[in-house]
């Protein structure tokens, strides 16, 4: 095949950049895999069709009707970008049943369903990609896939939501209160589209259930996963950890115990120079500790369209070659274990 398609839903901050940079890469993009990757179709709502992005492609690649979407030919991978369960969920389990192989940047949505499409995935032999649901640009699922596949996983210690972690800079090191740093964040097009979710460490709890269910091979409901947000921290809070050598973090923390798991999500005083202290603005960084390999970390730009871009572009090509080899689902590990969930404990 000469030309990969690809299909689009959502030109929102991530689609945006998604769709650019295949544009933009394409003539590398081809060099590098041997054939075209062409965005063929982008799934839109009505309200979208007034974003100013979209006077940057051909008109008649946009639609806002699903079917019509979903019949278009040639087109080999869909990438869901619009973020949310509902109906991500339904376009999700659509595509895989399509036969198509997926990719998804969306953590809400693999978090609550993961079982679900991974089911779908198996079912129709198509690759389900979501690397860029988990910490941005850093390579961290892959890894865990792959790199650090023959570890036992002890522990994970994770920075995982670059807005919280921008906002909890902010107010540490320029003394900017919490609702400005929030603002700035927004505008940075690093906080999702409601920003409870951010600040109130949701997001965090399902970035934590997708690295949990890929290391331990169980299910996580984010729901049962133990979660405190930075809403309650005040300029001066990080002052007097300040005098007392910590810095504050929202940590995501997943650890193995006698073949239990402890998982949660809290503001946690870390000691200014643990290696996670020094992670700084959206960075978000993971600390994974492993039974072969170690202590190995993990970090770079978690949130924000060009990072994000980075791993779905990725995902993509790695969609495409299966596609272009003929090569179905391949994922390495499979979600039939059942490990449970200790209570959170203080
Ligand atoms: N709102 C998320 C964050 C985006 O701030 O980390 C990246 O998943």
């Amino acid at each position: 095949k000469k030309t990969i398609g690809v299909g689009l839903i959502g030109i929102g901050v991530i689609g945006g950049a998604v769709a650019r940079g295949l544009k933009d890469r394409a003539a590398r993009l081809e060099a590098q895999l041997g054939f075209q990757v062409e965005l063929k179709r982008v799934k839109v709502a009505p309200q979208d069709m007034t974003r100013p992005i979209i006077a940057e492609f051909p008109e008649n690649i946009f639609t806002t009707d699903d079917d019509d979407f979903f019949n278009t030919p040639d087109m080999d991978i869909i990438v869901e970008a619009m973020g949310g369960e509902y109906p991500a969920f339904d376009y999700l389990s659509r595509a895989l049943s399509s036969g198509r192989h997926v990719v998804s940047s969306n953590k809400e949505v693999i978090a609550k369903h993961a079982a679900e499409l991974l089911a779908l995935a198996h079912k129709h032999n198509v690759g389900l990609h979501f690397e860029a649901s988990v910490g941005g640009g850093i390579p961290l699922l892959e890894p865990l896939q792959y790199d650090l596949a023959a570890n036992n996983i002890l522990g994970i210690y994770a920075i995982i939501n670059g807005t919280t972690n921008y906002i909890l800079s902010q107010m540490d090191s320029a003394g900017i209160e919490f609702s400005e740093a929030l603002r700035q964040a927004q505008e940075l097009g690093y906080a999702e589209r409601n920003p409870v979710n951010d600040i109130e460490g949701y997001d965090s709890v399902y970035k934590l259930a997708i690295m949990a269910m890929m290391v331990f091979r169980t299910e996580y409901k984010p729901e049962v996963i133990y979660r405190e947000g930075i809403t309650q921290l005040e300029v001066k809070d990080f002052k007097y950890a300040k005098e007392l050598g910590f810095v504050i973090k929202l940590l995501a923390i997943a650890k193995a115990d006698n073949g239990a798991v402890e998982l949660r999500v809290h503001p946690v005083l870390l000691p200014h120079d643990n290696s996670l202290s020094r992670i700084d603005g959206v960075y978000n960084a993971a600390l994974i500790n492993g039974d072969l390999v170690g202590d190995v970390i993990f970090s770079g730009e978690g949130a924000g369209p060009s990072a994000t871009s980075s791993a779905v572009i990725a995902d993509i090509m790695a969609a495409a070659q299966d596609t272009a080899l003929g090569v179905g689902n391949r994922m390495r590990w499979r979600l039939d274990d059942n490990r449970p969930l200790l209570p959170a404990t203080d």
